[in-house]
């Protein structure tokens, strides 16, 4: 097969004169033949004025070329699509699968022998591995990595759980408008991800646990020069790669690795929207998540990593805790410590090399963990027929049991004209209910699942209530939420029978979510209900291709054409 230059030339229907072609406009950039002629490592840039989670991509893109080209090898960059959750409407979400066609389809284009990604906002790492895993290149993700801490009145702060709090207690009115302002340039006070476990910590620890990034990947600080070695060493691991001719993702995303980034999934209290993102990636390779058997995980496997919002610390305490080569250390024989990595050995190997660090609580045993069942539960019931999550290592206990009356919103613009209505008839036991927020509804399956607490009731110090959706939530967030209801009600889901007064019961320990109305009620309210349309938003472009194509949540919300077919 060919390799560096010569490979995947342009079809001009005479391949000697492609590539005389290719050179003649390549040493425009005053590359000379011996740069030429080697092994050629790609180099993903996602650096963009509108993504400060990677303001560091240039550092990082500077050390990895440094690493290829002290390897022997030859580094490339090339930009990719670039995502940013509070620079991207409607949703991130929506463009999570653009980003992945992106990538894949550059990957494929330009002549390379392996590739290293950057990234790290929430959407981009599951994007870059669902590219990669269709691609099968060698590859290794370089996470941009967390941001610093932030400070206020003594209090330790991080986006984005306190992001959400302290907007909460604004809203409460315990926090003045000046006060708020200030907050706003303490919360985020470096360039990097969210440094809670929210979706950019889970994905770059599920990243680790998958095999496909080197190991303390997920943990390492975006300002530290750590970091920057980071980079330089997976580019020189990259080039390795490169001359190698593998490992490849297909050798490494086997079933035992899928396992294993559930496992983690559930042990560092990781966010919801990683069970979404790992179904795709698992959609992209033969292999495939089942919602019961992440379920039955749960219940074996505790809580060890003591980060908001299920815990109290954040991703630099984790890091200087031992990282994700501890937990795997501690997690032990939960985990298949013969899945191989990126870096040649396997994870028993970077879990002997893990560091023992003195008095650290970070990081738990197993037989002291933070809690002792995992993160997140799949439910079922006739409200949720294909299944809905709950992270409960984020809610209020007594919540977990609960029957209430549902007070509905039809929308997300119905919810925000109405929730602070003073005249809404809502009490502390009701179950807040929200719709038409699903991959196809909102569109793109907005973080709207965080129903804001209604003024009134927040005033009179409720902070949390049961709150259900087929919307997803960001990682960070904390309250008694149940999202992903499947199918979404924008396809005739049962959300869409649900009204106002109606009871909801949540059954955790049991894994139910229930509409307590009869069978018959339900299929007249089902008879009466519009067929679903293309919606005006989805006429043309990338827009009528996703709304015509999403796949509902327990599919991963991938294309229906972009999975790839499983044996089984
Ligand atoms: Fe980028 Fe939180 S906004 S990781």
């Amino acid at each position: 097969m060919d390799k560096g230059l010569r490979k995947g030339l342009t079809s001009y229907g005479d391949a000697g004169f492609s590539l005389f072609l290719r050179k003649a406009f390549i040493k425009a950039m005053g590359y000379s033949d011996d740069a030429l002629d080697r092994p050629i490592v790609g180099i993903t840039n996602t650096g963009s004025d509108y993504n400060p989670c990677h303001g560091n991509a240039a550092a990082l893109i500077e050390a990895a070329k440094r690493g290829v080209m002290l390897a022997g090898a030859m580094p490339m960059v090339f930009p990719t699509v670039s995502i940013h959750e509070s620079f991207a409407h409607p949703t991130s979400m929506f463009l999570r699968n653009l980003m992945a066609m992106d990538t894949e389809e550059m990957v494929r284009a330009q002549p390379m022998d392996a590739v290293i990604v950057i990234g790290g906002c929430d959407k981009t790492l599951p994007a870059q591995i669902m590219a990669a895993a269709s691609v099968d290149l060698p590859t290794i993700v370089v996470p941009v990595g967390p941001m610093v801490v932030g400070h206020h009145k003594g209090e330790v702060l991080g986006a984005c759980t306190d992001c959400r709090r302290l907007w909460s207690a604004h809203r409460a009115g315990t926090v003045d408008a000046a006060e708020i302002e200030v907050v706003e340039g303490r919360l985020a006070p470096s360039v990097g991800t969210c440094m809670v476990m929210g979706t950019a910590s889970t994905m770059a620890c599920v990243t680790e646990a998958l095999g496909l990034a080197l190991p303390t990947a997920a943990t390492i600080p975006a300002p530290h020069a750590e970091r920057v070695r980071f980079a330089e060493a997976s580019g020189r691991r990259a080039a390795e790669m490169a001359v190698a001719g593998g490992p490849r993702p297909s050798e490494l995303l086997t079933p035992a690795a899928f396992r294993n980034a559930q496992v983690v999934l559930q042990a560092i209290g990781g966010s919801t929207n990683g069970l979404i993102h790992l179904t795709a990636i698992a959609n992209r390779t033969p292999h495939r998540i089942d919602m019961d058997a992440f379920d039955a995980l749960g219940r074996e496997v505790p809580v060890l990593v003591d980060l908001k919002p299920s815990g109290d610390h954040y991703m630099e305490h984790f890091h200087h805790a031992g990282g994700m080569p501890r937990l795997l250390a501690e997690l032990g024989d939960l985990i298949d410590l013969d899945a191989r990595t990126v870096g040649g050995g396997t994870l028993r190997d970077v879990a002997t090399a893990a560091e023992q660090v003195p008095g650290q609580t970070v990081i738990r045993p197993r037989h002291d963990p933070i809690k002792p069942v995992g993160a997140m539960a799949v439910l079922h019931g006739n409200l949720a027929p294909r299944g809905a999550v709950i992270k409960h290592s984020a809610a209020t206990p007594r919540l977990l049991q609960h029957t209430g009356r549902a007070v509905v919103f039809d929308s997300i613009p119905d919810m925000a004209a109405r929730i602070d209505d003073p005249a809404l008839d809502v009490g502390p036991d009701d179950v807040l209910v929200l719709r038409n927020a699903g991959p196809k509804g909102a569109p793109g399956m907005p973080e709207a699942g965080y129903l804001p607490i209604p003024k009134q009731l927040g005033r009179q110090g409720v902070r949390d209530m049961v709150r259900i959706s087929d919307a997803r939530m960001s990682g960070t967030a904390f309250g008694t939420i149940v999202l992903h209801v499947t199918p979404e009600s924008a396809v005739g889901g049962p959300l869409a029978l649900v009204e106002s007064g109606d009871l909801i019961r949540l059954d955790v320990a049991g894994r139910r979510i229930d509409l307590l109305v009869s069978d018959e009620e339900l299929a007249r309210r089902q008879a009466l209900l519009a067929p679903p349309v293309r919606p005006e938003w989805a006429q043309r472009g990338y827009a009528r291709l996703y709304h015509d194509t999403v796949l509902q949540a327990d599919e991963g919300c991938d294309f229906d054409f972009m999975r790839r077919p499983s044996p089984g």
